[in-house]
């Protein structure tokens, strides 16, 4: 494994609580690794699964999810059935031979912008030990194999 690998990390936030951590972040000027592109959702309720497995399929080398803590959901209870999700993603990442800790789901308020910087750091560094997921590129091979045998 290349030791200058920069992994890709697609970070689907809240926006009510984890994305205006992120900014909270940003505004106190703590530094959390660069590698995450947040993508904001009005709830993490909105995540569909295969919003996190086209970002894999992507390039993407984990997907972070962050949302409301349980039972502070502006939407009630969205954030369970983001719960659930993410444990089912979790077994079909298994499934599909793909370390499941390549997703990561945390909870941050608003008001936990330290505590994102640091989930964000932690998780681009496990990230960085599973080395690169190259989906798109097996994805390029097993076409090249379809290809030859056709
Ligand atoms: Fe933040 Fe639902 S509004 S998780």
């Amino acid at each position: 494994m290349s030791e200058h690998f920069e992994p890709v990390i697609i970070g689907f936030t809240c926006n009510w609580c984890s994305y205006r951590a992120a900014d909270l972040a940003g505004t106190a000027r703590l530094k959390y690794a660069p590698n995450v592109r947040l993508v904001r959702l009005m709830c993490s309720g909105r995540l569909d699964p295969t919003f996190v497995m086209k970002a894999l399929s992507d390039g993407a080398d984990g997907v972070l999810i962050t949302g409301c803590h349980p039972g502070e959901c502006h939407y009630v209870e969205q954030n369970y059935k983001t719960l659930r999700r993410y444990l089912l993603l979790r077994r079909l990442l298994q499934g599909m031979g793909i370390a499941p800790e390549r997703v990561k789901l945390v909870w941050a308020s608003a008001a936990e912008g330290a505590k994102l910087a640091n989930e964000i750091n932690s998780f681009v560094e496990e990230v960085r030990a599973l080395g690169p997921l190259g989906w798109p590129q097996k994805l390029a091979g097993n076409v090249k194999e379809v290809e030859v045998a056709a």
